[in-house]
């Protein structure tokens, strides 16, 4: 039997408080690791890691939505942890260390008010969180922090890799860069291939967004999120045969797919082509905000959601019931679901003075449709995440 240190904690240091929010994205879904563009907000809900420094390489967690507790060094393999939500935390701590952060053990309190997998991106506000508070433990205590670190989007990086080695999840970069470099009341179009981001103001006098989450759970480690991910990267490998040289599927337009997705059997056309379309639609959908053009931005997300659903086959009937609810509701400028899919939730853009019986219409509906209870709330768009100390608390 191994033994575990006992993490002992810092007897001087008072805690640092990490907090990291869930997003909801407004368009542009599945398009992040195919080098494309996506339009999310951060929410005002997340997860805050409370971390107190100890004074070796132990690490214990305590999650409160859990009920559990999780103990590990700071150099064991993350992939075989358990609980499996502590994996998240030591890909983080992994993921750091290889770039160079030197490892420090710390003892954390870890509390959320995201639903866990609802497609709110809990697993970046954990991933997120985990790491801001990692690198100010690890600054307290002298350690030298790796000048990268300020480096926009290196951050997000990290926590994105940290899913992929601890829980097997090949996920993109728009969950952490959202959670780390989101402004409040702003939607955040980022273009994935080079990082680079336009804020677009959703101003609260115009639009409130409403957040259903079907109570439908989705595991995106089983296999659909990778399986579709495969998809996109078998597409590319046909396209581009002998002679056309595409980097990514971002790099195929309409006109393109058009004349050379012959080339590809059904289902990976389809796939393409919800790339390709989704691609264009978050850019107009970013303009068509910028111009206050909330119908035309309505119309799009009404376009993407029918992608996913046709030509991604990443939806399911809970959330389609959610959607066709909202699209007959008043005020509503459009429906969608979020996130990965295969369940999670749907957003939708009201006009502020219909939002609160839009929360109710979708609630009574979705019950009487499905039998399911649906968490409906309005939510606003929040900023990044970030550090505090807090004196107060007791370790
Ligand atoms: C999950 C992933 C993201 C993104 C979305 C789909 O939330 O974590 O990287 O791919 O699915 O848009």
């Amino acid at each position: 039997m191994r033994r575990f240190p006992k993490a002992r904690p810092h007897p001087v240091l008072s805690p640092v408080v990490a907090r990291a929010p869930g997003r909801v994205n407004l368009i542009g879904e599945h398009t992040d690791y195919n080098e494309g563009f996506v339009l999310p907000i951060a929410i005002d809900r997340g997860t805050e890691v409370s971390a107190w420094p100890s004074e070796d390489d132990a690490v214990l967690l305590e999650s409160v939505a859990y009920g559990e507790t999780a103990r590990f060094r700071v150099d064991d393999d993350p992939a075989t942890l358990q609980p499996p939500w502590a994996r998240y935390v030591a890909g983080v701590l992994s993921r750091l260390r290889r770039n160079g952060l030197p490892a420090v053990g710390f003892r954390a309190k870890i509390d959320t008010d995201l639903p866990l997998g609802g497609g709110l991106s809990s697993s970046a506000a954990l991933t997120c969180a985990s790491a801001l508070a990692a690198v100010e433990v690890a600054r307290l205590g002298g350690a030298a922090i790796p000048p990268w670190l300020e480096e926009p989007g290196r951050l997000a990086a990290i926590c994105r890799d940290a899913e992929r080695v601890a829980l097997g999840v090949r996920c993109g970069i728009m969950d952490p860069y959202t959670a780390l470099h989101a402004r409040s009341g702003q939607a955040l179009l980022l273009d994935c291939r080079d990082l680079s981001v336009r804020f677009v103001p959703l101003p609260a006098d115009r639009v409130s967004v409403v957040v259903a989450d079907s109570g439908v759970r989705h595991s995106l480690a089983a296999g659909g999120y990778n399986e579709r991910r495969g998809e996109c990267e078998e597409a590319l490998a046909r396209l581009n045969g002998p002679g056309a040289r595409l980097r990514s599927l971002r790099d195929l337009d309409a006109s393109a797919l058009a004349a050379e997705g012959k080339r590809l059997p059904p289902t990976l056309l389809r796939r393409a082509r919800h790339v390709v379309t989704e691609n264009a639609r978050t850019q107009e959908a970013a303009d068509s905000l910028a111009r206050d053009d909330l119908a035309r931005f309505g119309r799009l997300m009404v376009e993407s959601h029918e992608s996913l659903r046709k030509d991604y086959e990443v939806s399911c009937p809970e959330l389609d019931a959610l959607v066709e609810i909202a699209l007959r509701a008043r005020g509503v400028f459009g429906s969608r679901m979020t996130g990965g899919g295969f369940g999670g939730s749907t957003v939708s853009l009201v006009e502020p003075g219909s939002a609160k019986r839009l929360v109710e219409t979708l609630a009574t509906e979705y019950e009487r449709r499905t039998g399911r209870k649906a968490e409906v709330r309005v939510v606003r768009p929040s900023g990044a995440g970030g550090v505090r100390r807090d004196p107060a608390a007791q370790g």
